[in-house]
């Protein structure tokens, strides 16, 4: 604490800003240091690191803007803001959706009119020409790729979505940077600085021995987890292309580099980070070399340094992995904000399987998260769908967790006879039987498929099938997240195949350029669009009328049908029961009773403003859901 106080009394300070970076320091700077001194204890260098890394923040801090400054402050004042029903997020690439950063910043009046204020756009910084895993190679944390602007454009736009209320997520792809990136470059002409920022072998002995528990991530396009560079005639550690060197956080320098990185990002007046592929971040031989607890330890400790700096960001965790290791990222002090995959992937099961047991099952177990974080609730998005339920949970009913994925890999790449979906394979691993899918939302819930055959009443079972699931996005508690495009009902485009760079890889077929023809047609009631769209502003309204809808209380009920996915949910002493039908029939159920003022209160239905008491009958007609709300 004495050499901090000092470094704060060399930077002549006003008092006020002494003070209060004083009294951060004393609450965090502790436990970073701790942190730290765990992680790189075998350093001969690590108390200079640290300090290193002490003035690094304070730099960045002083750096600030005042109108960051003054965010942190209400940020501070008001950590849970996420819980707020008025939230609403869209993700978007800033090529495809509106060509440049200056595009997206035209394209406030649309995400007002649709209702949203939480916009991630994926990674927009400097990158390879040519195959770049679409941004998530980075070159450049500081620099935007030109083709979509500029440092002072993204300031700019940063701003307006300040003062439009909309809060700005951006990626920090962490694990990895792009081979081109400087310190990548460095590395490659044998600068022993940043050879020793990745994992570089002479010869394939250690990563042999490495491989032998590691997980193949793109096993069709590039088996394995290292690249052989015939310009360095050496291996280097690549987890995902082999153009994506992962950074080795065992490095002290590493960790300081990213800090910097990172918080030029938040200087940049972005409000939350995703954190791509968490889960990737420290290796250790023997090891599957995933969701290790120095990976957790990274993420505290960068954490920390924000609480410092800039209180005003948030982590999202992008963790794909099994629902018990996607929870141990969710707390205030690593991720406050986390993906719910398993939420995604179970809608989708249930949309096939038409009967919900394993959904009621698992959220009934799972979607509780610690006070001060929050699920960001999604159906679909620039990834594939991983399948990525418990087979644990999915024994408990007697399901057969290998066989029932291969099944919706059937189901879903349109093989299985009488299947509505249109999608195809992601990564088939021949060797495990492991696949995944890629698909627009509304090609997997049956939309493509329907307009092929002309068939109105395909069409509108489809439509019914994204509103159902979009609804309970909505609805069950956190920060609902459309892949933009699905509000108007896109689906899946096949150019990508044509293209070399992108041919290998399916999931491009669910990333094409927003077509703002087709979007216009949203005016248009008589149109798909236009039908998809306003079912969505109409979901977007209720959300935001109703306090019920904010915070994640959640309770799964049982309603004796399995086809019917029921839950309660509960706000500042308001109630709503949701009930959405899976079937392609209609069913009957038996509402339970509303509040504790007895059965014959009658409560309206938010969508549809119709009555139901408890007592009466409930008719369900295919894929409807209702909320009943009261307080
Ligand atoms: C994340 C991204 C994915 C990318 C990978 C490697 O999973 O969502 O698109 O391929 O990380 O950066």
């Amino acid at each position: 604490m004495e050499c901090i106080n000092q470094m704060i009394s060399e930077m002549n300070l006003p008092e006020g800003d002494r003070q209060l970076i004083q009294d951060r320091m004393a609450r965090h700077a502790g436990r970073l240091r701790e942190i730290y001194f765990h992680l790189y204890a075998n350093q001969d260098e690590t108390h200079e690191y640290f300090t290193d890394l002490l003035r690094l923040i304070l730099q960045s801090w002083i750096d600030r803007e005042p109108y960051l400054k003054e965010k942190d402050e209400q940020v501070v004042r008001f950590p849970n803001w996420f819980y707020s029903n008025n939230l609403v997020g869209g993700v978007c690439y800033v090529d495809l959706f509106a060509e440049t950063l200056n595009g997206i910043e035209e394209r406030i009046p649309y995400f007002q009119e649709l209702g949203i204020n939480y916009v991630h756009l994926m990674p927009f910084f400097k990158v390879s020409q040519g195959d770049n895993d679409g941004g998530y190679a980075v070159s450049s944390y500081r620099e935007v790729d030109e083709r979509l602007g500029t440092m002072d454009d993204l300031r700019r736009m940063s701003r307006q979505f300040h003062e439009n209320r909309i809060a700005l997520v951006a990626d920090f792809v962490f694990n990895h940077t792009s081979d081109e990136h400087d310190w990548a470059r460095q590395a490659k002409l044998g600068n022993p600085k940043y050879t020793d920022f990745y994992y570089i072998f002479d010869d394939r002995a250690v990563p042999d021995m490495y491989e032998k528990a590691l997980r193949e991530i793109f096993p069709t396009e590039r088996p394995g987890s290292f690249t052989y560079k015939k310009e360095i005639d050496k291996w280097v550690w690549t987890t995902f292309h082999s153009y994506q060197w992962d950074l080795n956080y065992a490095n002290p320098k590493v960790f300081n580099a990213m800090v910097g990185e990172m918080l030029f990002l938040a200087n940049c007046g972005i409000d939350v980070l995703r954190l791509d592929a968490v889960a990737f971040i420290w290796k250790e031989m023997g090891t599957p070399c995933e969701n290790l607890p120095e990976a957790h330890m990274i993420i505290q400790a960068f954490n920390l340094a924000c609480r410092i700096a800039a209180p005003a960001l948030y982590f999202k965790s992008e963790a794909i992995v099994h629902p018990d290791e996607v929870i141990k990222y969710i707390d205030p002090a690593e991720c406050q904000l986390s993906y719910n995959p398993l939420l995604m992937a179970l809608l989708w099961t249930c949309l096939a399987s038409k009967e919900i047991r394993l959904l009621r099952l698992s959220m009934e177990k799972r979607f509780a998260i610690p006070e001060g974080t929050s699920w960001v609730n999604y159906l679909r998005c620039h990834d594939d769908i991983g399948w990525t339920f418990s087979d644990e949970d999915a024994e408990q009913l007697n399901i057969h967790g290998f066989f029932h994925r291969k099944w919706l890999n059937e189901f879903y790449s349109g093989e299985f006879p009488g299947s509505f979906a249109k999608g195809m394979l992601f990564q088939e691993n021949k060797k495990t039987g492991d696949a995944r899918i890629s698909g627009q939302a509304a090609s997997l819930a049956g939309l493509e498929k329907a307009l092929e055959e002309k068939d109105d009443h395909k069409i509108d079972l489809s439509i019914k099938r994204i509103l159902m699931m979009y609804t309970i996005i909505m609805t069950i508690g956190g920060i609902p997240l459309i892949y933009l495009g699905d509000e108007v009902g896109t689906i899946n485009q096949y150019q990508f195949l044509d293209d070399p760079h992108k041919a290998s890889d399916s999931r491009w077929m669910h990333r094409p350029a927003a077509d703002w023809k087709k979007i216009q047609k949203r005016q248009n009631q008589e149109t798909t669009e236009g039908k998809i769209f306003s079912g969505f502003q109409a979901i977007i309204r209720i959300r935001k009328e109703h306090l019920v809808f904010g915070g994640n209380k959640m309770k799964v009920m049982d309603v004796g049908n399995d086809h019917i996915f029921a839950y309660l949910r509960e706000n500042c002493g308001y109630f709503c029961w949701c009930f959405s039908n899976f079937d392609q029939e209609a069913h009957t159920i038996s509402p339970p009773p509303f509040g504790n003022s007895g059965s014959n209160v009658q409560v309206d239905d938010l969508l549809t403003g119709k009555s139901y008491s408890p007592g009466n009958d409930m008719l369900m007609e295919p894929y409807q859901t209702l909320l009943l709300a009261w307080k």
